[in-house]
């Protein structure tokens, strides 16, 4: 089993999977976060081993909102890099972020917020934030999912997503709007502006953390929340069936762990513990620290778990590419030879039942001290 939720509170979560409602406005103490249920294999599948959980296209569910630009966007912003088909975020940037910014690769941002909310319980972020939050700021909001849904569920709150490239939706709730800003330069929103501060999915992105939380605290109110959840990409598994010579060993964990080293980022935050570490050191007091592990295709026996992890096969398979073809490049070098077929094993590996592989993610949430009298 994960790192299970330790606190009291999370004590206090369902044993058998994460089921409860939001709770937003909870006090710490009171505020319920769910438990995951145990992470073992159903039994072993009939058939053959590389049946898909998913039916037919795998991106045919998905709408097609994301739409690649928003109204005040200059034309240099749009003229992102290309590489191989793929574009990524313009030269205009400094930071080199290694997914791509077109439809394919926003699909999966979308279907990974859909595994990421079905993990903790159809919510949309753990910390016992107010009903009436009224200033949120979500960083590297990507195709912007989650500050849509957080807009809707808090018509009163005034939401801001940013990111490098402007590949949100045009028709958004009214009480959300985005801004493209690089979070690894100085923010630039004044001192105490936001009640709730919330990044995902950063990994990859940001080579300083201590310095993203810091800024974090700046522009948080006193009294505020900032929310982190983030995952360790390379593919784990309790029971030895991501065998050292699979591909998910020696393309996919090989990728991440070199592609870090050269890249002067981290993709393993969780092991790293740059969450808590980040969030103490800024200042930041009531932490709470959440880990799940969550299943990459539907071998969990539980019916939750088996679900999330058909959506983590499907958001992979929908872009193996995307999520690999920049390292490849910048580990092996320019077009190096031997990636179609890379491609083509790891697929084959995703789509295996017998494989009971595994990722893990963590959310972090902390609350920025009330300003004393002396302060
Ligand atoms: C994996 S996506 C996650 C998107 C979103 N947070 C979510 O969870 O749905 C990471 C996003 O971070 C953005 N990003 C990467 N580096 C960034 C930076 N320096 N400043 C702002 N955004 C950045 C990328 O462009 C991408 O859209």
């Amino acid at each position: 089993m994960a790192d299970q939720p330790s606190t009291p509170a999370a004590a206090a979560g369902s044993p058998t999977g994460p089921a409860s409602p939001a709770s937003a406005g909870g006090s710490p103490s009171t505020h319920v976060v769910p438990q995951q249920a145990e992470l073992v294999a159903g039994p072993d599948p009939e058939g053959p081993e590389d049946e898909d959980d998913f039916d037919g296209d795998s991106d045919s569910a998905l709408g097609d909102d994301a739409a690649s630009s928003t109204n005040s966007i200059t034309a240099s912003i749009m003229e992102y890099r290309t590489i191989q088909g793929r574009t990524y975020h313009s030269e205009k940037h400094n930071s080199k972020y290694f997914t791509p910014n077109d439809e394919q690769q926003l699909q999966s941002q979308d279907i990974t917020h859909h595994y990421l909310t079905l993990l903790i319980g159809d919510k949309l972020f753990l910390a016992p934030i107010p009903e009436n939050v009224e200033r949120v700021l979500d960083i590297g909001t990507g195709s912007g999912i989650w500050a849509i849904d957080f807009a809707d569920q808090f018509p009163n709150a005034e939401v801001i997503g940013t990111d490098l490239s402007p590949t949100q939706p045009l028709w958004v709730p009214p009480n959300v709007k985005f801004e493209l800003d690089d979070c690894t330069q100085p923010w630039t929103w004044a001192e105490d502006t936001f009640d709730f501060v919330h990044g995902r999915y950063l990994f990859g992105a940001i080579a300083d953390w201590t310095e993203w939380f810091r800024q974090a605290y700046r522009v948080t109110k006193p009294g505020g929340w900032v929310e982190s959840c983030e995952a360790d990409v390379e593919i784990l598994s309790d029971d030895g069936t991501v065998t050292p010579d699979s591909s998910t060993e020696l393309f996919w964990n090989m990728l991440y762990r070199s592609a870090g080293a050269k890249l002067g980022v981290t993709f393993q935050p969780l092991l790293e513990n740059v969450q808590n570490k980040g969030l103490e050191e800024a200042g930041f007091v009531d932490i709470q620290s959440y880990t799940y592990k969550f299943p990459v295709g539907g071998w969990p026996q539980d019916k939750r778990l088996q679900e999330v992890g058909q959506y983590v096969q499907l958001t992979m398979l929908n872009d193996v590419e995307g999520y690999t073809l920049f390292l490849w490049n910048t580990v092996m070098g320019e077009n190096a030879p031997g990636y179609q077929e890379y491609l083509a094993y790891m697929r084959k590996e995703l789509r295996n039942k017998r494989i009971h592989g595994y990722m893990k993610c963590r959310f972090v949430f902390g609350r920025k001290p009330e300003k004393t009298a002396t302060a």
